[in-house]
């Protein structure tokens, strides 16, 4: 059948079947589609939809452009599973839950990327363990999965090559926001990675990468509609991104702060640090997720139980050093990460002009401002400073007086920090009431056939 007719066909409102999509998704990954084809199918797709079916025929096209990992022949001990979110600001997420569920049996192969827009990328972040390879061999990348359960690394080019050249022509054809086009995308990377379960983290409020909580809600029940028709097991936790997650953002600032947590050093919990931290608390009910639905635990408790024990024992850091250590970095940086991870020459307080209570943060402008301090790209390939960011946000809810700090820049230059001051304090809402409605932190749950 010709391109052209298949196009056709979706422009004119009828359904495509797995035949017709897995000759569109293998001619985008071989090159023989044209980027002219490739922008009016993603049109058609936009304009008119796909039913459910559909949607998981795209998902499936997608995952089988290129390479799909196999754990079979390994003789794994436990489930091969993941976790995978829609992007945030302070989201280091990943770089804590992969070795936790990792030190309670699971083997989490994980394929990450790079920052978009003004959400951190957990491949940035790594990227500041010097010798850290985001690259390794094949034979490498499976030896962790296996021997340590956890290795974050790089998408490479034989993984779903159909969404990197679809992805960039959306870009620039308006046709990004689609939402069988983005789960089809998200999910074809995730399922190529040959996984039994997925659990997703989709973000809700200023920094989400869907623009309304019914937005988010809407993809979320789409991803786990087509996840579980295309074969993987997957549910969705709705999480609170109308805040950093972490009271920090900037690569290096994540990775000390993911040390921080997975050595359970004592920060004051009564200040909300630690385990009673934001962070703390999204990333234990993901990995429980993870560990329930995977099989590997009987129930919440259960799953709940395993992790303690996993981070009180000191497992979970450990998975951590072996995985970083495996991959070329230092095998004492859990030790000391101070002597090998960069910081900021320039540190400086970012005060309250006048008293109030935080009522709202622009999260995503906090997020551009880490950008614009060169911790994340203007143009895709440029060079990014891992040494800058931003730290001690303040948080919704904290009561503020003049001359105490909504937050500390981390900059490179003093120039580069006073070139953000206006942008990250114009993010801060402050009121003069203290009754701040807090968001939870996780929203919602959705599995297959019911939602909490
Ligand atoms: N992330 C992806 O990988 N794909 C999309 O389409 C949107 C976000």
């Amino acid at each position: 059948m010709l391109t052209q007719e298949i196009i056709r066909r979706k422009r004119d409102g009828q359904t495509l079947n797995r035949q017709m999509l897995d000759l569109v998704m293998r001619g985008i990954a071989d090159g023989s589609i044209g980027d002219a084809q490739i922008g009016a199918f993603a049109m058609a797709v936009y304009l008119n939809g796909m039913n459910r079916d559909e949607a998981v025929a795209l998902t499936e096209s997608i995952r089988d452009s290129g390479q799909v990992m196999r754990w079979d022949d390994l003789d794994l001990a436990g489930p091969v599973l993941d976790k995978h979110s829609t992007g945030g600001v302070g989201d280091l997420v990943s770089l804590v839950l992969g070795p936790w569920v990792a030190a309670c049996g699971g083997h989490v192969p994980m394929v990450s990327g790079r920052g978009l827009g003004h959400t951190g990328g957990t491949l940035d972040k790594l990227e500041s363990i010097p010798g850290y390879d985001v690259t390794p061999s094949d034979e490498t990348f499976r030896r962790l999965v296996k021997d340590v359960g956890v290795a974050i690394i790089g998408q490479t080019g034989s993984l779903a090559p159909a969404d990197k050249r679809l992805y960039g022509v959306r870009d620039v054809t308006a046709t990004v926001e689609s939402i069988p086009l983005i789960v089809a995308s998200i999910l074809g990377k995730k399922l190529a990675c040959g996984l039994e379960t997925l659990v997703m983290d989709v973000k809700v409020g200023s920094g989400a990468f869907m623009p309304t909580e019914e937005a988010s809600r809407e993809l979320a029940e789409a991803i786990v509609a087509i996840g579980c028709g295309a074969g993987t097991k997957t549910s969705v936790l709705l999480t609170d991104m109308n805040q950093p997650l972490a009271d920090c953002a900037g690569n290096s600032l994540e990775v000390f702060e993911a040390l921080r947590l997975l050595r359970g050093d004592g920060r004051n919990e009564e200040r909300g640090e630690g385990r009673n931290s934001r962070l703390y608390r999204v990333t234990r009910p993901l990995a429980a997720e993870m560990l329930l639905q995977s099989g590997i635990a009987s129930d919440t408790e259960d799953a709940e139980a395993r992790l303690d024990r996993a981070l009180d024992s000191g497992e979970a850091l450990e998975r951590f050093s072996r995985m970083v250590h495996g991959l070329g970095g230092p095998a004492d940086l859990a030790e000391r990460p101070e002597d090998h991870l960069a910081t900021a020459p320039i540190t400086i307080d970012l005060d309250a002009d006048r008293a109030g209570c935080i009522s709202a943060i622009d999260t995503r402008s906090l997020g551009l401002g880490v950008v614009e301090l060169g911790g994340g790209r203007r143009n895709a390939g440029d060079a990014i400073d891992h040494r800058v960011g931003l730290s001690h946000i303040a948080a919704l809810g904290q009561r503020v007086e003049p001359g105490q700090p909504l937050l500390r820049i981390h900059a490179a230059e003093r120039a580069d920090a006073e070139a953000v001051t206006q942008r990250l304090r114009r993010a801060f809402t402050l009121s003069e009431t203290d009754d701040v409605a807090i968001p939870p932190l996780v929203h919602a749950t959705l599995r297959e056939g019911q939602s909490a």
